[in-house]
């Protein structure tokens, strides 16, 4: 008798960045076969926003960076990914995929997804030299640096990377990924 097979999931990490986040939160809601990443940063921001992670589907299993050698990410070598996506990624997380450091869960994934030929979808927050986003206490100003600026220049020279700037490209990026998994799987 053949194994079962199991269906390919859609990794998604979540990083300490408050640009967006509900909205990538409750985005993930729509996703099924979901497994979400989340750096150490993000737990706390999470609760800073007053959001819980519990308030997920029960369907999405949550994986929080608790090891040095990021050992949840194995399963990518074992085919369970179809698509990562970073969203939103903090302008840390951004540096370090850059320069090929990968020292978080957020980075690991990253980072192996691209060694696994993986299509990732990364929501860089830092995309402009000046910027209205959500802080815990309401909307705020932030003026982006000229580094953080090219980080995410360098990251679209990325293989199999696409890098998007609203949520609305965010949306696009992930309905034709799903489009395009479910026409190869059928
Ligand atoms: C409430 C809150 C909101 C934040 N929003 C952002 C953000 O929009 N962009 C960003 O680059 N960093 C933001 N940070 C800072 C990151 O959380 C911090 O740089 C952290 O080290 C990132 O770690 P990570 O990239 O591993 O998740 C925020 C921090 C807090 C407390």
């Amino acid at each position: 008798m053949n194994a079962p097979v199991r269906p390919q999931r859609l990794a998604w990490t979540l990083t300490g960045s408050g640009h967006f986040f509900t909205e990538c939160f409750d985005l993930m809601h729509e996703i099924p076969h979901l497994d979400l990443f989340v750096t150490r940063a993000a737990a706390e921001v999470v609760r800073m926003y007053r959001q819980k992670l519990e308030q997920l589907p029960n369907r999405v299993r949550v994986i929080k960076d608790t090891t040095a050698s990021a050992a949840p990410i194995g399963q990518f070598y074992h085919g369970l990914y179809h698509t990562a996506v970073i969203a939103p990624a903090t302008s840390n997380t951004v540096a370090k995929c850059v320069y090929g450091i990968s020292d978080t869960l957020a980075t690991n994934v990253f980072a192996q997804a691209g060694k696994c030929r993986i299509p990732t979808i990364v929501f860089a927050c830092d995309t402009a030299p000046e910027m209205d986003t959500m802080a815990p206490s309401g909307m705020v100003k932030v003026y982006p640096r000229r580094i953080d600026l090219e980080n995410v220049d360098r990251l679209r020279t990325f293989e199999a990377t696409t890098v998007v700037e609203t949520l609305d490209e965010l949306k696009q990026a992930l309905r034709a990924r799903l489009a395009c998994v479910n026409a190869s799987s059928s």
